[in-house]
């Protein structure tokens, strides 16, 4: 029997391949959603509002009869609403669940899979992390997303450069434990700082613009905080912090 072997050399490529793939997937699956919900109530209010117009353009207004059309624009209205109200309930799961933790270990768990990627991308990365660390709680995956993304967008950051290097770093103080992640690349232009967070900002040309939006709806639902710092001369260092747990 033939035994199936792993080809080492090919799985950055392929990881990288998957994960776009699995990206553009998913988005192309939410825009045909959210085109499905909305696409009937918004052909029903534009035929709707073309009908009250006419009701009431006219030498004797049809009055009674245009209220009736309003009610109908009123109803297709609740009924988009409706329909983006329950894509939204796809999303929202059940409350995270949260364990305490050190930050380290989701950092080392992650790791291999960094390197990976950094090494796919000819960038060297390194780890530092304090210890020991306080714990904090969190719901693990969702924390290690973030990494994740962040790190990513430090690879794709400075990809392009001879000696790119980047850095994750985890440290305490009194109150939180907080995760930075340094790059070399060329850094954030000054009129973009206060747009990055947005969801469907994006500089680049396959980007979603969604990394950092969900990065920050994440650390934000942990009672946490995330942003970034530029860097003399050159690169970035973007930062999330996670409370300590006190009792
Ligand atoms: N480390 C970084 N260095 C420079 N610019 C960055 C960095 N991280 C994020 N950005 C900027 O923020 C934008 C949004 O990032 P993100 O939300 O992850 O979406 P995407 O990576 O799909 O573009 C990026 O397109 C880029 O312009
Ligand atoms: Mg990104």
């Amino acid at each position: 029997m033939d035994v199936l072997k792993g080809d080492s050399a090919g799985f950055e490529g392929i990881l990288n391949r998957l994960m776009e793939l699995s990206r553009i997937a998913a988005l192309a699956e939410m825009a045909s959603g959210i085109a499905h919900e909305l696409n009937q109530p918004l052909g029903a209010i534009a035929t709707f509002s073309q009908a009250g117009d006419r009701l009431l353009n006219r030498p004797e207004p049809l009055v009674p009869r245009a209220r009736e059309v309003f009610q109908q624009i009123n109803a297709e209205a609740m009924n988009a609403g409706e329909g983006i109200r329950r894509i939204r309930r796809l999303f929202d799961h059940a409350e995270p669940t949260r364990i305490r933790c050190q930050m380290s270990e989701l950092v080392a768990e992650l790791v291999p899979a960094l390197y990976a990627l950094a090494g796919a991308a000819h960038v060297s990365l390194k780890v530092e992390a304090q210890s020991p660390l306080p714990e904090v709680n969190v719901d693990r995956l969702r924390i290690q997303l973030v990494l994740f993304s962040l790190v990513q967008n430090a690879i794709e950051a400075s990809t392009q450069q001879d000696g790119a290097q980047a850095l994750i770093a985890v440290r305490a103080d009194r109150y939180a434990v907080e995760t930075s992640i340094t790059d070399s690349g060329a850094g954030v232009p000054a009129d973009l700082a206060d747009k990055l967070f947005r969801p469907f900002f994006t500089t680049k040309a396959g980007g979603t613009g969604l990394g950092l939006a969900s990065s920050r709806a994440s650390i934000e639902a942990h009672e946490g905080s995330i942003g970034f710092e530029k860097l003399k001369p050159t690169g970035s260092r973007f930062w999330f912090r996670l409370p300590i747990v006190t009792s």
